[in-house]
């Protein structure tokens, strides 16, 4: 009795630990406003007590996973402010805006702001904070780069989203997928679906190490500024999310999602991706270490 007792607290308090910030609850009425088709998704705006959201789906059937990796990334963020909120919208729940009605769903806030794609004639159209990756076509060009380190110079924000996507292993922060408010001075990231497949961090120790070989390698004033943020952001995230319950939650919004035994959206498939996503957030979670042990050595050389 005593035992089932023990056990009884822990799991509620484990589970009270894992919960989401919440957009909404079953009883709220969410109206749909309209649905636009993007590239790669179906976009709708739903008004739920007055504030407007937007739910996306992914038209691609394997790519499934990315309601639970968007959900993931975007709460890892939430200590920074720099990101939307998503929440999980389950396979079996009906709710405005889900084209596809039997599969998974996000909702999101609203980015403040434009994506910096459409601000034309603002400074920060010129961003590029991509860490490409399968489309690299040199070391050179893969991952962290020295432009990258430059550009996370133009604002506080910056460095701590290249920080977030170090952590997260987000390949995809092209200008559609970054919000700029320009009346707030404020970034927001958005679109976090394209992560945890692989290790960024580890990469980027063997990029800077590459770096530090180049005898010419110098940084301005400004950009130390921002590794050093990029620095702190990364030790705030490491003492923040550690794997054990950052995988906890992979498996929450998992569950939320509809990905459960009795689902048959939980097949050996996307039991692998978990187990893939798992050894990722792991292994991200030891490089994350290694890297900011590079960082301190690189404020010290070239301060
Ligand atoms: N939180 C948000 N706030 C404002 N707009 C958003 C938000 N999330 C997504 N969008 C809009 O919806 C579009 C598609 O979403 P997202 O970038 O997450 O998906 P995607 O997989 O890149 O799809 P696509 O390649 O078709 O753009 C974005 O380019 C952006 O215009
Ligand atoms: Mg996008």
């Amino acid at each position: 009795m005593i035992v089932f007792i023990i056990s009884f607290i822990v799991s509620i308090s484990i589970s009270l630990s894992i919960e989401p910030k919440s957009l909404y609850s079953s009883q709220d009425r969410a109206t749909l406003i309209n649905t636009v088709e993007t590239r790669n998704c179906y976009v709708s705006y739903v008004k739920i007590k007055g504030v407007v959201y937007l739910v996306k789906q992914k038209k691609d059937p394997k790519k499934l996973m990315a309601v639970i990796k968007d959900a993931l990334s975007a709460w890892i963020a939430e200590i920074f402010e720099v990101a939307h909120h998503v929440q999980v919208i389950s396979s079996d729940e009906n709710f405005p805006g889900k084209v596809k009605k039997f599969l998974p769903a996000t909702l999101h806030t609203l980015a403040p702001g434009k994506t910096v794609r459409e601000q034309k004639n603002s400074k920060f159209n010129a961003l590029r904070l991509r860490q490409l990756w399968a489309r690299a076509t040199s070391f050179n060009e893969k991952g962290l780069t020295k432009p990258i380190l430059h550009f996370m110079s133009w604002h506080r924000q910056l460095p701590i989203i290249v920080a977030l996507d170090l952590f997260i292993g987000n390949s995809d922060r092209h200008c559609g997928n970054l919000c700029y408010d320009p009346e707030k001075d404020s970034f927001c990231a958005i679109d976090m679906d394209d992560t945890f497949n692989k290790d960024l961090c580890a990469f980027a120790c063997k990029k800077l190490k590459a770096m530090m070989h180049d005898k010419n390698l110098s940084f301005s004033k400004e950009e130390i500024r921002a590794i050093i943020i990029m620095r702190d952001a990364l030790k705030l995230l490491l003492h923040t999310h550690k794997p054990n319950n950052t995988i906890k939650k992979l498996y929450y919004f998992a569950y939320q999602a509809g990905f459960s035994n009795n689902n048959s959206l939980y097949d050996v498939r996307a039991k692998n991706k978990l187990k893939h996503y798992e050894k990722i957030i792991r292994r991200t979670y030891i490089s994350v270490q290694k890297l900011i042990n590079l960082l301190n050595i690189i404020v010290m050389k070239y301060s």
